[in-house]
């Protein structure tokens, strides 16, 4: 595919993924359109980006025809998320997903749009294949198969919309695919993720240094410029509404990643375990198989590199007071 001058529309394109990918595409020479209502992106996400913004709630019909008219390919981000500690408490907002999903896809369909892409997740993954951290679980696509177990009505949400974008290319013949991403951190991330959240920590010299779970849980968190390279190249190479993954095939355990960053920030401190927090499933490690087969692709930055650029980014952007403001409430919020 062409990205130059081709009309792209980025929706959710002001948050943390979102905002890399429409960096990305505009230097692509994509002419980038971001529909957001910054319910959780970020005006400044954009401050450098040249992209035109159309500011609304793609939950309102007319917003949401007049975001997807003249556009030809489609990256649909936009969606009631957080970390752990928001889906497990609000279901409800998540379940709007399912909602919002249906009718982006409905209006770019009347729209005449000829290529949508579906920022999907990890969390479309029957939760009971991820619980023994005995085991070296990899999660394959084909192991999303009826009768589904997906994790919360967030993963239900993204369950149906990927299951939807394959209805639509069958009947309608409208090119479609879904990036399933796996746990993503990097620059612009919030504290609501579990990386993000335990820089924070290490940063603001908290000790004791919490943690959520025993720290037994593993996943396989991959940086965000491997996200974006993967979804465009999914835009490129995809167009029968298969569903690959984004993820990394690193186990990293939760106690690793806080002793990383416990060496690099704050080494004296101890780590607290709060078992009574949401972990999620214990084992969560996408097979990049497929994703290597389709696109090409593998993710180049290993987790320590990542990790590093992230801790400097967090350190560069904001000050010790930024940082400390409403922590508690950043880590459960969106
Ligand atoms: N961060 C991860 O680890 C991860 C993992 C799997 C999937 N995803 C998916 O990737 C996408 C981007 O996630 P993120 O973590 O970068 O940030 P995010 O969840 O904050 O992004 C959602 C964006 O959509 C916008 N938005 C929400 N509802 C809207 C509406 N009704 N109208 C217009 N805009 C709306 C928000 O303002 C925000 O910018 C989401 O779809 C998320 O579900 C993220």
């Amino acid at each position: 595919m062409k990205w130059k001058n081709k009309k792209v529309l980025v929706t959710g394109g002001a948050s943390f993924i979102g905002s890399h990918l429409t960096e990305k595409l505009v230097i692509l020479g994509a002419k980038v359109r971001v529909a957001e209502n910054f319910s959780s992106g970020e005006r400044n996400h954009l401050a450098n980006i040249e992209c035109e913004t159309f500011e609304g709630d793609l939950l309102d019909p007319s917003f949401c025809s007049k975001a997807t008219k003249g556009i030809e390919v489609l990256f649909h981000l936009a969606a009631d998320h957080g970390g752990r500690g928001y889906i497990d408490s609000h279901q409800v907002e998540c379940s709007t997903n399912m909602i919002l999903d249906g009718q982006v896809f409905r209006h770019a369909h009347q729209n005449g749009v000829e290529k949508i892409i579906f920022a999907s997740s990890g969390c479309v993954y029957p939760t009971s294949a991820q619980m023994d951290v005995g085991k070296e679980v990899f999660l394959y696509e084909d192991m999303v198969t009826p009768p589904y177990e997906a994790d919360d009505l967030y993963g239900w949400a993204k369950l149906l919309a990927e299951l939807t974008l394959k209805a639509y290319h069958q009947q309608h013949g409208i090119s479609t695919a879904s990036c399933r991403y796996f746990t993503v951190y990097g620059p612009r991330c919030t504290e609501n993720h579990a990386v993000m959240a335990m820089i924070a920590r290490g940063y603001l010299k908290l000790d004791p240094f919490e943690v959520w779970g025993d720290g037994e849980q593993i996943r396989n968190w991959t940086f965000v410029d491997d996200i974006v390279s993967g979804t465009i190249s999914a835009a490129e190479n995809i167009c029968d509404g298969t569903a690959v993954n984004l993820g990394t095939m690193e186990r990293i355990k939760v106690k690793e990643c806080a002793k990383e960053v416990i060496d690099t920030l704050n080494p004296s401190a101890s780590i607290k375990l709060l078992t009574d927090k949401p972990t999620g499933p214990l084992n969560r490690v996408a097979s990049n198989e497929l994703a290597k087969k389709l696109l090409g692709w593998s993710p180049r930055t290993k987790f320590l590199d990542g990790l590093q650029k992230t801790i400097d980014w967090y350190i560069d952007s904001k000050s010790t007071e930024q940082a400390k403001i409403d922590l508690a409430k950043k880590v459960v919020g969106r």
